[in-house]
């Protein structure tokens, strides 16, 4: 792909209102050219609005769309040379493989010698090269989406777009199609907006994932800066498997659970009511059964759940405070394990000790 392939994105001050209803409230955001971030969020919370905006079949009510040094706010969607995928592909049944992918180089009167090629290149990136002649109906759910993106991507757009494609297939199917989506990110360089709903996808695939709520952006950081450092409860509670836990302030850099004192390697945010962010993997079992001591739980077993992978264990804090912690599922892990009804040490590392504004 050529330079024009790339293009950052910068949207300013987008909103979007509905009457009384606001799908969009003030978002701004920069995207880098070949970056691929995905809009996470609840239903509702405005992402396809977002996307729509960027795509260009929403106007928004104030604020404005750039495709590099381009203003594109008012530019209609056939015009903004951006590739769309959408959640039940869109395909045109009684058309072939071949016609559907080529129909955006129709649509934009590319030169027709050098469809064919354009489309068996498209084809060849998503592994369905020689489909050309097949009917969308002989095709399974993960082919379908597999020629919706081929179609997205056959003109070479500046910009790629996708609303939760992947939500129609089963989770196998769905798991195997973000790595081979994560994979054509890297052979094309495109720049990719993604929308979702699983934070797990959207963890998996994105270089940024930008968390959504109420039609605010709440939080745009890498997985792991998101995952590690949610700035807020909602965020905490969104990403990965959260317990949320009243702490008081002890310090600059503790807090109190119960009785137990927590450090934190963060600083501590602002206010007088604190919540402690403690995902369940984040607790360690400690075999040694020291007792008290900084950040050192000391709780008893309420309940132990086999998964299959792993296992959660349910626990109270001698206040009756219940936690939970995610052990892996091999042998050693295991033993690990107390049984129901046992006393339990676990410890919550400073640099996992998470607290968040109440
Ligand atoms: N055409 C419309 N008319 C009125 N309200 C709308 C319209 N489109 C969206 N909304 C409202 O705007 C808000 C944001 O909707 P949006 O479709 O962007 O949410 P979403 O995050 O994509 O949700 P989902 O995960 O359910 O697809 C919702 O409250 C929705 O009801
Ligand atoms: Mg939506």
């Amino acid at each position: 792909m050529d330079a024009r392939a790339k293009a950052g994105v910068s949207i300013r001050s987008a909103a979007k209102r509905y009457g009384p209803v606001v799908a969009l409230d003030d978002v701004s955001l920069d995207i880098a050219p070949g970056e691929f971030v995905s809009l996470l969020g609840p239903s509702g919370s405005g992402k396809t609005t977002l996307l729509g905006i960027l795509g260009g079949f929403v106007q928004p009510s104030s604020g404005s769309v750039w495709v590099g040094d381009r203003d594109i706010t008012f530019a209609p969607p056939h015009k903004r040379d951006i590739g769309i995928v959408f959640q039940n592909y869109a395909l045109f049944p009684h058309m072939s493989v071949g016609e559907n992918v080529a129909f955006p180089l129709r649509a934009r009167r590319q030169p027709k010698a050098g469809w064919a090629r354009k489309v068996s290149d498209a084809l060849a990136m998503v592994e369905l090269g020689g489909y050309e002649s097949r009917g969308i109906s002989q095709l399974s759910g993960g082919q379908r989406q597999r020629v919706a993106l081929a179609r997205a991507m056959v003109f070479e757009p500046q910009l790629i777009l996708m609303d939760e494609p992947l939500s129609a297939l089963d989770k196998q199917l769905r798991e195997t199609m973000q790595i081979e989506l994560r994979r054509l990110h890297r052979k094309l360089e495109a720049t990719i907006v993604y929308v979702t709903h699983d934070q797990r996808e959207a963890l998996t695939m994105s270089d940024r994932v930008a968390v959504m709520r109420n039609g605010k952006l709440v939080q745009i950081d890498t997985p792991e800066r998101l995952y590690d450092r949610p700035c807020d409860a909602f965020v905490a509670s969104f990403i990965g498997e959260a317990s949320m836990l009243p702490v008081k302030r002890a310090g600059e850099d503790a807090v109190m659970l119960g009785n137990t004192l927590l450090r934190t390697a963060h600083p501590l945010p602002h206010g007088d009511t604190l919540l402690l962010a403690v995902q369940t993997e984040k607790l360690v079992i400690d075999t040694a059964l020291n007792h008290a001591g900084v950040n050192r739980l000391v709780c008893r077993v309420t309940e132990v759940l086999y998964q299959g992978e792993s296992l959660r264990v349910f626990a109270t804090l001698a206040d009756g405070t219940a936690i939970s912690l995610r052990q892996p599922g091999s042998h050693d892990a295991r033993q690990r394990i107390p049984a129901a009804g046992s006393q339990m040490t676990v410890v919550l590392d400073p640099q996992d000790t998470i607290v968040v504004p109440g």
